[in-house]
């Protein structure tokens, strides 16, 4: 098989989402371009990379139709990451090197461009060429873990629990809802989308968990030690926050991190190929820089 098949995919994902911005009806003066423009502004598309390192690892033959599943991950991540920054939650005016919405525009726009992005991430989900019985299992996946059963009771928790010091097993909970069990189904919705054992799709949901873990633990050091203009978002913000940084110390959590990698690591060492080669290409970048 062609080594480069998932760089080809991943960049014709992104060129497929630059231009996916649907047409949307009415007379508002800005709704239509303020709707998908968060997306064009950038984003490491991790969470569509780890769905397509799956399905193009497994079937490659489906890389494309896993194209709408993987560009409703993006849309959901953008419509957290966009009610993340309104001044209710983080209060934040730069994402993915850009002006927040709200700043750009007004708040009940941000509002609702966000709600617009995360309803239509289960269009986008619905109209997918795909067997009926897998899109109900990938609405499944992705509207528990990216709502209720993840990412939404965790930012309800991040936020609530702001200047309240918890403990760190409290702080773990909060990270695998808000930002893991997001990434978790990523990898989980790759699996259902190619057809694997309901085993290996436990696997790489659990494997997810992890990595997910890792990557928020990972953020909190970027929030300590990275420049807003090396991040794209406003940095030093998690003051008030429950971070790994805050309860542990930077080098508490670098720490922490680092034993993580090495679980990651040996975790991803047990896929066969080319699934193996594809987690290996996409997560180098972020595994090997410890020293962030
Ligand atoms: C930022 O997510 C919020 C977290 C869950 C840590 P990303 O770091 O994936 O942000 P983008 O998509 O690259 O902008
Ligand atoms: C946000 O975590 C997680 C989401 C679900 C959006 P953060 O608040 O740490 O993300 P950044 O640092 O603003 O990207
Ligand atoms: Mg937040
Ligand atoms: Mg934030
Ligand atoms: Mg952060």
């Amino acid at each position: 098989m062609d080594l480069n098949f998932y760089h080809k995919t991943c960049s014709d994902f992104e060129e497929f989402l630059m231009h996916s911005c649907p047409k949307i009806e009415g007379f508002h003066p800005y709704f239509q371009n303020a709707f998908w423009e968060m997306l064009l502004s950038g984003g490491k598309r991790f969470r569509p990379k780890l769905l397509l390192a799956i399905v193009s690892g497994s079937i490659p033959s489906l890389a494309k139709n896993a194209f709408l599943p993987a560009l409703a991950l993006e849309c959901l991540h953008t419509y957290s990451l966009i009610h993340d920054d309104l001044p209710a939650m983080d209060n934040a005016d730069l994402r993915r090197g850009h002006r927040t919405l709200h700043k750009l525009y007004d708040e009940t726009g941000a509002i609702l461009v966000g709600d617009g992005l995360n309803t239509y991430a289960f269009y986008l989900l619905s109209i997918a060429r795909l067997d009926e019985g897998v899109k109900i299992k990938l609405i499944e996946e992705l509207s528990y873990n990216g709502g209720i059963g993840g990412m939404v009771i965790g930012q309800a928790m991040d936020c609530y629990f702001e200047n309240k010091t918890l403990e760190l097993e409290k702080l773990e909970l909060i990270h695998l809802n808000k930002t893991a069990k997001l990434i978790a189904s990523s990898l989980k919705m790759g699996a259902i989308i190619s057809n694997l054992s309901i085993d290996i799709q436990n696997q790489l949901y659990d494997f997810g968990l992890k990595l997910g873990l890792y990557f928020q633990i990972r953020d909190d050091i970027i929030d300590a030690t990275q420049s807003e203009s090396q991040a794209g978002k406003n940095t030093s913000a998690d003051g008030n926050k429950n971070s790994y940084v805050n309860l542990l110390g930077l080098q508490g959590a670098k720490q922490n991190a680092k034993d993580l990698c090495v679980q990651i690591i040996e975790m991803i060492e047990k896929y066969d190929m080319p699934i193996r080669k594809n987690l290996e290409d996409l997560l180098s970048g972020y595994l090997l820089q410890g020293d962030e």
